[in-house]
């Protein structure tokens, strides 16, 4: 058993083109970040689209305030720029809901400020050992910085759908996926695999450290379930029908009235749905997503299967069976391209299920990097071994029962942001975000030798 070798991209460069990977990561980031705030007029970035979300012009500033409080202050050692904006953009102090109200940054100021600390921040990145302290080793403070900046690019890709207007966004379309016989779904072999990784340079701390699970023998989806397939569980009464839902998911279904995924409208000719302000027949092979985990996890009940652990979804993305090793991505070690994954925005949608075949596992999992986020049915919490890094509040904060996990980035995702260890975590009623879900089950008798 073992994970991926000490080596991984990142390890391998010389400290002339780690500084130079870094650069253009921050710089595709950012690229996305001016894309997503210069598509609105300034009232719009001032506007709460949604209780759910901050006005745009707050994740604007607030990208700029960590990237200065991590990179120009503490790596750089340089003096603050603005501090009487730390306590304006720390998310701890303000909910989201309460964020308009707040003295913030107009949007020229906003950018003014985020490129100032831009600037700074390169500058820092020319001269700072990239060595010597955890912080730094391997450029890790910006590998985190960085993800940090998409992360939030994501957030505003979702408050783009929750706002009402005219479409502002456009993007080519994803592959279709290619024709031909595919399996539906596979075996994955039980016995020990390594999850977690204590060798990935920019992992977060609670993707580490690495560790040995046994996962026993499951079966598991090839994809993601279809919006096709959930109009059949519609069909059939899934909303309608307590004995499908847990307890807390069904009385959140009665509370809110909820009988189709977020930003379906039932029309006289059938299913529609609203994507960044285009309203488009409801797509039949496409992914589903806005679905809260207690939807999730009700249509697998109706399917008679469940939804996968995380350890199951994590094994099938990472787990080689010939070599027993464990890899960064489902595809092997290298990083995601377009033909791996739908990462980074590049489309604003889904693609079809099966697409991407050179994505695909070993076994021939499909779209477990990219698309939609995958909900699991384990609750978010450290691994053995866990230690907090750099702070607190990063994760260890939201261990405990009442947030769900959910793996591999979707459509809205950063490719820095995404990879097989990857955990993210919400609350198990949230549809605003980009999640859908695929189905697993234990094998019946005679399925494993
Ligand atoms: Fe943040």
């Amino acid at each position: 058993m073992s994970e991926t070798p000490e080596s991984g991209p990142l390890l391998e460069l010389s400290s002339q083109d780690l500084r130079a990977h870094v650069a253009g990561a921050l710089t595709r980031a950012r690229a996305r970040s001016v894309a997503l705030t210069d598509a609105v007029d300034d009232e719009d970035l001032i506007r709460q689209h949604s209780k759910l979300m901050s006005p745009l012009v707050w994740d604007l500033a607030h990208i700029g305030s960590q990237e200065e409080l991590w990179l120009v202050r503490d790596v750089g050692g340089r003096e603050p720029l603005r501090p009487d904006l730390d306590d304006l953009y720390d998310a701890f102090q303000h909910s989201r809901a309460d964020r308009r109200a707040l003295p913030l940054l107009g949007p020229a100021e906003a950018r003014a400020y985020v490129r100032e600390v831009r600037e700074k921040a390169l500058d820092v990145l020319e001269k700072a050992p990239m060595s010597g302290r955890r912080l730094t080793e391997s450029a890790f403070a910006f590998g985190m910085i960085t993800q940090h900046e998409q992360q939030h690019d994501e957030t505003m890709l979702a408050t783009h759908q929750l706002r009402r207007g005219e479409p502002v966004l456009h993007a080519p379309e994803p592959p279709h996926a290619p024709s031909g016989r595919r399996l539906a779904e596979v075996l994955v072999p039980g016995g020990r695999f390594t999850m977690g990784t204590s060798a990935e340079p920019w992992a977060l701390d609670n993707e580490r450290p690495a560790h040995e699970v046994d996962v026993p023998a499951f079966v598991l989806d090839t994809t993601p379930v279809t919006c096709g397939e959930y109009l059949e569980f519609l069909a059939g009464g899934g909303y309608a029908e307590q004995r499908f839902w847990s307890a807390a998911g069904w009385a959140y279904r009665q509370e809110h009235d909820i009988t189709a995924p977020r930003f379906w409208h039932r029309e006289p000719d059938g299913w529609w749905r609203t994507r960044f302000g285009v309203r488009e027949p409801v797509p039949l092979r496409e992914p589903v997503v806005h679905v809260s985990y207690y939807e999730a996890e009700a249509y697998a009940n109706w399917a008679g299967k469940r939804l996968p652990t995380e350890a199951e979804w994590e094994k099938a993305a990472r787990f080689d069976p010939v070599s027993g090793r464990s890899r960064r991505f489902p595809w092997g070690d290298e990083e995601p391209t377009e033909a791996h994954a739908n990462l980074g925005q590049r489309h604003l949608r889904p693609a079809e299920a099966g697409a991407y075949p050179a994505g695909q596992s070993p076994l021939g999992v499909r779209q477990l990097i990219g698309d939609v986020w995958e909900w699991t049915s384990t609750d978010f919490h450290g691994y053995p071994g866990f230690g907090a890094f750099p702070y607190r509040e990063y994760s260890e904060v939201f261990f405990g029962p009442e947030y769900k996990v959910l793996r591999g980035g979707s459509f809205g995702t950063g490719a820095v942001a995404v990879r097989g260890t990857f955990r993210n975590w919400d609350y198990p009623i949230r549809r605003q975000i980009f999640a859908g879900f695929r189905c697993a089950r234990d094998p019946r008798p005679g399925e494993v030798a």
